[in-house]
């Protein structure tokens, strides 16, 4: 079974509804480590060899975080900014995060029709998410499509419920190896049909 690492990071937990939702249904789930960046590190000193051992443990790393400004929070930029070095997660030996699998995990207020080119935000999430998908082809990952909850002052509490199951379900498959899942075509790993059975 693979070991999955949640990175979460969101600056107002306390008041957050989606993302409370979603965090309650899979951070006990086993063989998940959910590490809640703000409360580990609000002082933004981040313990970079703690880090680094922690993703040398997992297999599948997942940036988890509301959508802010088209990107993510601060502290999860200090993250990648700290703990991602040149020599070790990329360049001459840095190779010690290959082959394993990273994603995004995002919830956004604003809906799937307004991320397109006719729409009022102009360009895709999967545009506006390329320097996490870079960063992760530069150290040799595997990067797979968000699972994005979108339009969240929308949702009812039962909506949310059925998308903390299926981030559930993400995880259950992504322990299973999701890798031999063919996401290619997806703009969402919330639409491969793997998750959508029922
Ligand atoms: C500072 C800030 C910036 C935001 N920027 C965006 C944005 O760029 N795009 C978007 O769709 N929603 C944006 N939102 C809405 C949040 O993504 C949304 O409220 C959040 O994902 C809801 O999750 P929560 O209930 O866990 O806080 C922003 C919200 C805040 C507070």
């Amino acid at each position: 079974m693979k070991k999955v690492l949640v990175l979460f990071s969101h600056p107002k937990f306390e008041k957050s509804r989606a993302n409370t939702a979603l965090v309650d249904h899979i951070k006990d789930m086993e063989g998940v480590t959910f590490h809640d960046l703000y409360e580990r590190y609000p002082d933004f000193h981040i313990n970079v060899s703690a880090e680094k051992k922690l993703l040398s443990q997992h297999d599948i790393i997942i940036w988890h975080h509301p959508f802010y400004w088209y990107s993510c929070p601060p502290l999860m930029k200090q993250w990648i900014d700290m703990v991602l070095e040149f020599g070790w997660a990329y360049g001459p030996n840095g190779d010690a995060l290959q082959s394993k699998t990273c994603l995004n995990v995002i919830t956004t207020g604003g809906s799937r029709e307004v991320y397109c080119s006719e729409g009022s935000n102009s360009y895709t999430i999967r545009q506006f998410l390329r320097p996490f998908e870079q960063t992760a082809n530069l150290c040799g990952m595997n990067y797979l499509p968000p699972f994005a909850v979108m339009e969240t002052h929308k949702l009812s509490d039962d909506d949310l419920i059925k998308h903390a199951n299926k981030y559930g379900a993400l995880i259950t498959l992504l322990k299973d190896n999701l890798s031999n899942i063919d996401c290619n075509g997806f703009s969402f790993i919330n639409d491969i049909p793997k998750l959508n059975t029922t």
